[in-house]
């Protein structure tokens, strides 16, 4: 069982959480995700990425979004509950090195992993160009967090409420076209963001990576529920990802195994339900 140390909302549908977890903690770097099972004996388990940790104070914190059924049930929980059990650090961790400079883009929820890998890559002394994107102003999360890791901070919102009215893959194209050009693109957001950030990076050269989130059942690569297509080969995200090369992903397989239980989801009711 692990305790919520603190909650907080961040929009209206996006909640933080800082839970004790003290190995994962010690343990985890930018880029890694845990497990969670919030409910005993029939309680799914998602995957969340580990937005930052605390080793001093042993814990992890999760930043998610409310979409169903298990992120419903974690967020009608408290400070001072517990949910069942966290399995972490998964995942590989992000490559961190200083390449000159990078230009980090976020998406939605996207912006709470690609935090701590800004984070990181600033602290490893690259020059940190950030673009962050939400559908509005109210939706969109973490500003400040991103802000005190980056060199620039650039905004879009797709109806204008706040920064620019564009797609970050406009600001994107922008900063690739600059002189020295960056050397390292990291996009993390919807599956469809992440083609066309990739697509956008593609004519200048530019590596970019991204951070894939199929649907995990196990998260340690026996079930082959996350297996996605890079470079032509079959990869698991939980074990050989999260993240990959943007410019060799096969977007539309991905996008098309994310709804794969889109009919079934339409008129279904929850198993989880039929217990309780
Ligand atoms: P459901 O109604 O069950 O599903 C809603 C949608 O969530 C589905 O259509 C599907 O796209 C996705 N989803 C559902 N079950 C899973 C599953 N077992 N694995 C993956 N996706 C699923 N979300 C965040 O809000 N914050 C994060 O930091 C975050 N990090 C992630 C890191 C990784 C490596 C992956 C793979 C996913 C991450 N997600 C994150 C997505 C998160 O796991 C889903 O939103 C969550 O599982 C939804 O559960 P639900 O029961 O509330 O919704
Ligand atoms: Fe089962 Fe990755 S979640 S193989
Ligand atoms: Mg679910």
């Amino acid at each position: 069982m692990n305790k919520i140390i603190y909650k907080e909302k961040l929009s209206d549908t996006v909640y933080l959480m800082r839970l004790e977890a003290p190995m994962i903690a010690a343990e985890r770097e930018p880029g890694q995700f845990i497990i969670l099972q919030v409910e005993a004996d029939y309680g799914e388990r998602i995957p969340l990425t580990i937005a930052d940790a605390d080793p001093d104070e042993g814990s992890v914190t999760i930043v998610f979004q409310v979409v169903g059924k298990t992120t419903q049930l974690l967020c009608a929980l408290n400070e001072g509950d517990h949910v069942e059990a966290l399995v972490g650090p998964l995942g590989r961790p992000t490559h961190i090195e200083n390449v000159g400079s990078v230009v980090c883009v976020g998406g939605g929820i996207g912006i709470a992993p690609l935090h701590p890998i800004a984070k990181a890559l600033k602290a490893a002394g690259n020059h940190v160009t950030t673009i962050l994107g939400a559908r509005s102003k109210d939706l969109l999360i973490m500003e400040e967090q991103m802000r005190a890791c980056s060199d620039e901070l650039i905004i879009c919102t797709d109806d204008g409420s706040y920064g620019q009215k564009e797609l970050v893959t406009k600001p994107l194209d922008e900063v690739c076209k600059w002189n020295p050009r960056p050397n390292l693109a990291v996009c993390i957001g919807p599956p469809i963001m992440m083609k066309f950030c990739s697509e956008t990076t593609r004519q200048y050269d530019v590596p970019t990576v991204v951070s894939l989130n199929a649907i995990m059942i196990d998260g340690t690569g026996m079930c082959g529920g996350c297996r996605v297509t890079v470079g032509g080969e079959t990869k698991f995200v939980c074990v050989d990802g999260p993240e990959f090369d943007g410019h060799k992903v096969d977007f539309q397989n991905l996008m098309n195994r994310l709804s794969a239980y889109k009919d079934q989801e339409k008129d279904h009711v929850c198993n989880l339900d039929k217990f309780k």
